[in-house]
């Protein structure tokens, strides 16, 4: 037999869970299905994130004497792959038509960039990393709400 306070206790937190989990529909509770394709916000939050930015991290060694050329090789290879995870999301913002000019030009200037990089062409580098970098204010203006 438990102890009365024991007993009180279990019986607490028992109702406790049982109000907590009424009037909760039941397909809150069930596990969500994982997603195949990442959102826009997450796809932006992990590769164009201030502090870890892809692009920032490549201009950073290109802006060295000395750049570490396998960091952006990664990175550029990652800005591909961002960039054609990108494609596959609708915008909520601008036409279709327009998102997939876009993200084709992105998937392709970061392919340039990792061309650029397995040839160590800090010039050709340098400029293409610019220029990804300026698409950022382009896209935001024709496919973010805010
Ligand atoms: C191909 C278009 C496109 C490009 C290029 C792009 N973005 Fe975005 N970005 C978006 C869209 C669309 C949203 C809004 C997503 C939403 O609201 O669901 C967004 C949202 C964001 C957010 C907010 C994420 C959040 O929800 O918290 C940040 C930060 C961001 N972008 C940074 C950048 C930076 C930095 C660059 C350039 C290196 C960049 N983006 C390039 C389309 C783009």
């Amino acid at each position: 037999m438990l102890r009365p306070s024991l007993t009180a206790a279990v019986l607490f937190a028992a109702t406790f869970l049982a109000i907590t989990s009424l009037g909760r529909p039941a397909v809150a509770r069930a596990e969500e299905p994982k997603k195949l394709v990442p959102s826009i916000s997450e796809i932006m939050v992990e590769a164009h994130g201030c502090r870890t930015a892809y692009i920032k991290q490549v201009r950073t060694e290109l802006a060295k004497d000395d750049p570490d050329w396998l960091l952006v090789e990664t990175k550029s290879r990652d800005l591909v792959r961002v960039g054609k995870l990108l494609a596959l999301n609708t915008p909520p913002k601008g036409s279709r038509e327009s998102w997939d000019r876009t993200t084709g030009l992105y998937v392709a200037r970061a392919t340039v960039l990792v061309d650029a990089a397995e040839r160590k062409d800090k010039e050709e580098a340098s400029l293409t990393a610019r220029r990804i970098t300026m698409m950022c204010a382009s896209c935001h203006r024709d496919h973010r709400n805010w």
